[in-house]
């Protein structure tokens, strides 16, 4: 099963087995993550599940569909590692992945 650590913006880590095909975002909520909020319950209309990507698994993940890009605009601090959470749907690919939590969602 992939495991993905999620780093806060203080620095703290949680690290968390997520089985595939669950959303990176169901993962988080299911093992008690703080910082994901998942207000829409994974149906790309809130933004409160936004991350940072870490550098080296930007090439990893699919692209953005245009509904993630678009609800991105309404988050805090969107850089180019932003990702929405729950549209990113786990595979043992991505075992070791990691993300950092924004500021904005403690
Ligand atoms: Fe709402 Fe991801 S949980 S956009």
């Amino acid at each position: 099963m992939p495991s993905v650590r999620f780093i806060s913006h203080r620095g703290e880590e949680s690290v968390v087995d997520v089985p595939e095909g669950w959303s990176l975002m169901e993962g988080a909520v299911k093992n008690g993550v703080s910082g994901i909020l998942a207000d829409c319950g994974g149906a790309c209309t809130c933004a409160t599940c936004h991350v940072y990507v870490g550098e080296d698994w930007l090439a990893a993940l699919p692209p953005r569909e245009d509904m993630e890009t678009d609800m991105l605009e309404f988050a805090i601090d969107v850089r180019e590692s932003s990702r929405l959470s729950c549209q990113i749907k786990m595979t043992e690919e991505l075992d070791g992945l990691f993300v950092i939590l924004p500021e904005s969602q403690i």
